[in-house]
């Protein structure tokens, strides 16, 4: 019987060599499904409003958007730890802003905790977080709500001066008291080093298999799009679930044209009056 991922749980994880997994969810269904196949941890990612609300990049989520969403996926979780991203400018104003928002998240879904980006110029925010009860992931590397600063969505840490900064950012977030921390493309040697020198649990994406477990974007591994849309270098297609709902579309689209679907296997005939009964609403109307 599966116990209920916590904190303790996943730090144990570590301590034994034990991978963590984490996906990316947005909503109930899915959720319910990630959970019975015992991942460890969702991420409710500002992702969403790129993979579920269409945007280019995720600077256009809002605090409402993350709590309609966090709650569906909360609700779907009976073990698998809940993460919830703080949206784009809810946490970077203040310190006092980002505990408010922190706590709006947990109050207002089922999250275990909350994840927010950037190294040395957020500890004050997860300091103050962590103080009030709520366990922070943190995310250090390339952090998507600041693209517009790397020149777009580019592997970071490349070189000796940036592989210090990443570093330095890393141990910052630990000793503000982040438990977890998302490392996002980042060379593999630069994500073992900090795994090696953190406490923290380290979550890789495009950062190699030297971190303590990896995530993906629930769209990306199980190739929910397209064909011809762009896929990563990082992210491996575990299904190819977009080609399948494609194909069943298609061949409902033409059941329903040629008139084979609904047939009597899939109709409440049992339940249906007498001919005669038809005959004479018939003629009633
Ligand atoms: O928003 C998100 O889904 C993330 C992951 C890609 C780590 O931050």
């Amino acid at each position: 019987m599966p116990k209920k991922n916590t904190i303790t749980t996943l730090l144990d994880m570590k301590k034994r060599g034990e991978k963590v997994s984490q996906v990316t969810s947005y909503d109930y269904s899915m959720a319910r499904i990630a959970d019975a196949a015992g991942i460890n941890t969702i991420l409710v990612g500002d992702s969403l409003g790129m993979t579920m609300q269409g945007y280019s990049d995720t600077l256009p989520v809002t605090m409402d958007e993350m709590v309609i969403y966090g709650r569906s996926v909360g609700r779907a979780c009976k073990n698998t730890f809940v993460i919830l991203d703080m949206p784009f400018m809810s946490y970077q104003a203040s310190v006092e802003q980002a505990v408010r928002n922190a706590g709006r998240l947990m109050k207002e879904t089922f999250a275990n905790a909350v994840k927010l980006e950037g190294g040395k110029r957020v500890a004050p925010q997860i300091k103050a977080i962590v103080e009030s009860g709520i366990p922070v992931c943190a995310h250090v590397g390339m952090t998507p709500q600041s693209a517009n600063m790397f020149g777009g969505f580019k592997v970071q840490g490349k070189g000796e001066e940036n592989a210090r900064r990443v570093l330095e950012d890393a141990l910052a977030v630990e000793e503000a008291g982040a438990f977890m921390c998302v490392l996002e493309c980042v060379p593999p040697k630069l994500a073992a080093l900090i795994t090696k020198k953190t406490r923290m649990i380290t979550i890789g994406i495009g950062g190699g298999a030297g971190c303590d477990g990896q995530v993906l974007v629930m769209q990306d591994m199980m190739g929910v799009g397209l064909e011809g849309d762009f896929v990563p270098k990082f992210v491996k297609r575990f299904a190819e679930v977009g080609k399948i709902m494609t194909d069943a579309y298609k061949a409902y689209d033409a059941e329903v044209k040629a008139g084979t679907y609904p047939d009597a296997a899939h109709s409440y005939v049992k339940s249906d009056c007498s001919d005669e009964f038809y005959a004479r609403l018939d003629e009633e109307y």
